[in-house]
């Protein structure tokens, strides 16, 4: 009898724990955010994903109340980053932007220590931005059928940027040399800020690049623009043929974005991020700028966690077999 009592007693005391804890933990999630917020970006400063995270990340914290602080963590083309996220606390205090890498990764590295499809939570898709194959103003080659003949007079002395295995300027790039066939000398950044930078510069021959920041150094005629790698010609550089039309039939490579968390975040903190991302895509000024830069802001419905996934899902079926065949990397 004083052993039931004294179960009993420690039945219910756990019970009035658990009890405790879940409503301490309610009140954590419907405080939440206390304190600004991390928004891991997988590439250097001052490149393409750099400025959508800046762009994004001012009307996300005016809607949660706190400062959402852009972190660069560049390297092995974006794996590190997503490493680190993976690895994080599940508590709502970091976020993370990356684009198709997020896809594409799985077929270019053999072992990742995470698994895209189920080690984060999908806030939802961002933006898509298409690319340009772009080469330094000094290049001799002015259109892409001179490009073509200088690359194949030129052969690996010929370099191109990108930003290393799960960069899609380095799968761009080396689709490209797929389609040619040949091989360039292909030189890694930690994004492609510091190798549109080299670009300018002369130091690199070659890059494809969103078009995020490239479209005033094309009008300006700081770099030549050879093709878009849309179907479509770009509104914002109406005279540059896409690759498609050059006789790279079916040559597209579209960059879309996606937000997450690590994986345990609870629902209601991701469905306030979700609400303040869509806040943050509404608003007049984001959208603005990326018309301006020729990206698309993706539709409301794809704003979601299924959204996300099933492109997320789609993609990697998508590219894997499209990077095996170009033999990437060799
Ligand atoms: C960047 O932000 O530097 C780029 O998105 C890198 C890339 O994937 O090419």
């Amino acid at each position: 009898m004083k052993f039931k009592k004294s179960l009993f007693a420690g039945i219910l005391a756990a019970a009035s724990a658990s009890a405790l804890l879940a409503s301490q933990s309610a009140v954590a999630q419907n405080a939440w955010p206390t304190k600004s917020i991390s928004l891991i970006v997988p590439f250097a400063a001052g490149g393409p994903t750099d400025s959508v995270a800046r762009l994004i990340s001012v009307p996300m914290g005016q809607a949660l109340g706190q400062t959402v602080v852009v972190e660069n963590v560049p390297g092995a083309g974006g794996t590190i980053a997503s490493t680190k996220v993976a690895r994080a606390a599940p508590d709502g205090y970091t976020i993370y932007l990356h684009h198709m890498g997020m896809a594409t990764a799985q077929a270019l590295y053999d072992k990742l220590p995470y698994d895209p499809l189920t080690s984060f939570e999908y806030i939802g898709q961002v933006a898509d931005v298409p690319m340009v194959l772009l080469g330094k103003k000094s290049l001799p080659a002015n259109n892409f059928k001179e490009l073509e003949a200088y690359i194949k007079a030129n052969g690996s002395k010929v370099t191109m940027a990108n930003a290393g295995p799960g960069a899609v300027s380095q799968l761009c790039g080396l689709l490209f040399q797929s389609r040619l066939g040949v091989r360039l000398t292909n030189v890694p950044y930690k994004g492609t800020g510091p190798a549109l930078t080299d670009l300018l510069g002369g130091q690199v021959d070659l890059l494809c690049d969103q078009t995020t920041q490239t479209i005033p150094y094309i009008k300006d005629g700081g770099v030549k623009a050879y093709g878009t790698t849309t179907l479509k010609r770009l509104p914002a550089i109406p005279n540059v043929p896409t690759l498609d039309e050059q006789g790279f039939k079916g040559f597209e490579v579209k960059v879309w974005h996606g937000m997450y968390t690590p994986k345990g975040v609870p629902k209601p903190i991701l469905d306030k991020l979700n609400a303040a991302l869509k806040k943050s895509l509404n608003s007049p000024d984001v959208k603005k700028r990326l018309e301006d830069a020729n990206i698309d802001i993706v539709s409301v419905n794809k704003i979601s966690e299924n959204g996300l996934k099933t492109h997320l899902d789609a993609e990697i079926n998508k590219w894997g077999p499209i990077i095996r065949k170009a033999n990437i990397p060799d």
